[in-house]
């Protein structure tokens, strides 16, 4: 018996990071089967490898509309319903600062990233509405520390998770009492997250930054960089019908502390 047995969920930029994590933790609570949105031919190759039926690749970009709602269709149409959408995909700005970017880089950083982590979290939800509602579903969204607090990025990207916070509110409300929609928000991970082409980052990853780990551990009272799968149980927990019915706008930290930065000297 696991907690989301026989649920089917769809996750966007499942194919790496956070969001494998999530698909692999779902398919082991039970899940009947997990769509996956993702860019990239071969993690989409790998997943079926891995899970063979019980995963549903489509290949597409978070913000173009018609591929959200062809990873809908195509969810649907292999496992029946959708409980619940996990909006995952997203891209960081490496800490890209107000005044050392170039203006014309920082506004076209903007339109990329803004793009992604908002708009393609936006048009997630728009295209999974419908199936939503007739299960009775959940949405839940990937935040970070960076939705509350500075220093988790540049302007940019800090900005763009903050606006993910005013978006998750405002869908709950608009989409109760039929919709539950709720947050997850990591704090500093070991994954492969890139960067904008504007920033000409798209080649970078946060894991290949050098003393990432060591500074992100120097930085939270619990003192380790997290693994993708250490933040999993809170999507399975949001997920639940069982275990988070009461539970809409809320926001599960997942950072090391952030809330309570820096540690007490003993
Ligand atoms: N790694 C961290 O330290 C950290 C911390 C806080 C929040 N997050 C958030 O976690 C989420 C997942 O990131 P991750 O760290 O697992 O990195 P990741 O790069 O492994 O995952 C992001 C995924 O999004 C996909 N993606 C990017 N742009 C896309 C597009 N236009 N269309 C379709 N897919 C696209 C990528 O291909 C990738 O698979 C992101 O929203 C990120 O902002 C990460």
């Amino acid at each position: 018996m696991g907690w989301l047995d026989n649920d089917v969920a769809l996750v966007t930029g499942g194919g790496s990071g956070i969001g494998l994590a999530v698909v692999r933790r779902f398919l082991a609570e039970g899940a009947r089967g997990v769509g996956v949105l993702l860019r990239d031919q071969r993690q989409a190759g790998a997943l079926q490898e891995e899970f063979g039926e019980r995963v549903c690749p489509v290949i597409g970009d978070v913000r173009v509309y018609a591929d959200h709602e062809r990873a809908v269709n195509a969810t649907v149409a292999a496992y029946g319903k959708l409980d619940t959408l996990v909006g995952n995909a997203g891209v960081w700005d490496f800490f890209s600062s107000l005044v050392k970017t170039e203006p014309d880089a920082l506004a076209a950083s903007f339109d990329e990233i803004f793009d992604v982590n908002v708009k393609g979290y936006l048009l997630a939800a728009r295209a999974a509405a419908a199936e939503l509602r007739k299960s009775n579903g959940s949405m839940i969204f990937t935040l970070s520390n960076a939705s509350f607090y500075a220093g988790g990025g540049g302007p940019v990207y800090v900005a763009s998770k903050h606006a993910a916070v005013g978006l998750i509110k405002q869908l709950a409300y608009e989409l109760a009492p039929h919709v539950r929609v709720n947050g997850v928000a990591p704090g500093g991970t070991a994954t492969p997250l890139k960067g904008p082409a504007a920033l000409g980052k798209q080649d970078a990853r946060l894991s290949n930054i050098p003393g990432f780990e060591q500074a992100v551990a120097d930085a939270v009272p619990l003192a380790f960089m997290a693994q993708p799968e250490d933040h999993t149980g809170h999507y399975v927990l949001l997920a639940s019908r069982a275990n988070s019915r009461a539970t809409t706008a809320a926001i599960l930290q997942s950072d090391g502390g952030w809330e309570v930065r820096g540690r007490q000297k003993k």
